[in-house]
């Protein structure tokens, strides 16, 4: 029997790639909110025996976990044999490390939360930095799904003479395995430190990629600071606008205004997360971690 997929609003995309790619057959259920606010869910598609994916991307998790653990639980009342849970953007990650006294390391609690109420999970460049494996902190089988396969794919076919950017030293791996990829050179962004509160942050040899296009790459885009401040650093050091490519367009508030007002030569992003920015299409390779996922060799 073909697995059923349910999809929150915001994941319609994706679900569309998983009916086709598993293939699966759409279910139907009732999502709203009481007018106090609390979440609402009635599960409509007999699920009893039935493999179960959700599409529910997690960015802005704080509007969507209740109604996912409220449907989770629904499924499995009624019999559900499986629960994966297909979310391209991960959140809680980058909270990885008790920063300052009194905090907590929220990537663990969240996971042990999601953990306790989904069978699977299958997700695209989690922001792995302190955590080194999803296995570190979920209880519960999981796949990562690379995106710089997709984001070569783009970088070689839109962008002529690249040179891959990374804004921090955290980002090298994932740059030069994009680099790699599109068979492009790739630089980091290097901080010299020129006194006590002086940081400079610059470019290696940067006479060397005068006539290059730099593209700067980098797994979410959140305030966009990163990506700010790393544009303004490359036009200061005289090398063409660059492109600016992000993986998970989360894009808080301003953000998006705020980086197109830097003048980058292309905002550019996968589609974990819709926003105008998409421009590289990955719910097909989720769907194909899912599939691999459910029927394992
Ligand atoms: C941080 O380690 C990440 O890789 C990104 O560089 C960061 O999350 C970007 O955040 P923002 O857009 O808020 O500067």
């Amino acid at each position: 029997m073909r697995p059923l997929v349910f999809a929150h609003p915001s994941s319609v995309v994706l679900q569309q790639a998983l009916l086709e790619t598993l293939p699966g057959e759409p279910g139907t259920m009732q999502l709203r909110r009481f007018p106090d606010g609390e979440s609402f869910v009635r599960v409509e598609t007999p699920v009893a025996g039935r493999e179960v994916v959700l599409a529910w991307n997690l960015d802005r998790p704080d509007d969507k976990m209740i109604a996912l653990y409220l449907l989770c639980q629904a499924l499995r009342e009624q019999g559900a044999r499986r629960v994966v849970l297909a979310a391209p953007y991960l959140p809680y990650m980058r909270q990885d490390h008790i920063f300052h006294p009194g905090e907590t390391i929220s990537a663990r609690h969240f996971a042990h939360w999601l953990s306790g109420f989904v069978d699977a999970l299958v997700t695209m460049d989690p922001h792995l930095h302190r955590i080194h494996d999803l296995g570190e902190v979920y209880s519960i089988p999981s796949r990562v799904v690379p995106a710089a396969p997709a984001v070569a794919a783009w970088i070689r076919e839109q962008v002529s003479a690249p040179l891959l950017i990374g804004p921090d030293a955290e980002s090298e791996q994932w740059v030069a395995d994009v680099a790699g990829r599109a068979g492009a050179p790739h630089q980091v962004l290097r901080k010299v430190r020129r006194g006590d509160r002086e940081v400079e942050v610059s470019v290696p040899e940067v006479e060397r990629w005068r006539d290059h296009t730099p593209v700067l790459v980098d797994d979410i885009i959140s305030t966009a600071r990163t990506m700010i401040a790393a544009l303004a650093h490359l036009r200061t050091a005289g090398l063409p606008p660059a492109v600016c490519v992000g993986v998970h367009a989360i894009f808080a508030g301003d953000a998006y205004p705020a980086l197109q007002s830097a003048e980058p030569a292309a905002i550019v992003s996968c589609d974990t997360i819709t926003h105008p920015s998409n421009a590289i299409a990955v719910g097909a390779l989720v769907a194909e971690a899912v599939a691999e996922l459910l029927n394992p060799l």
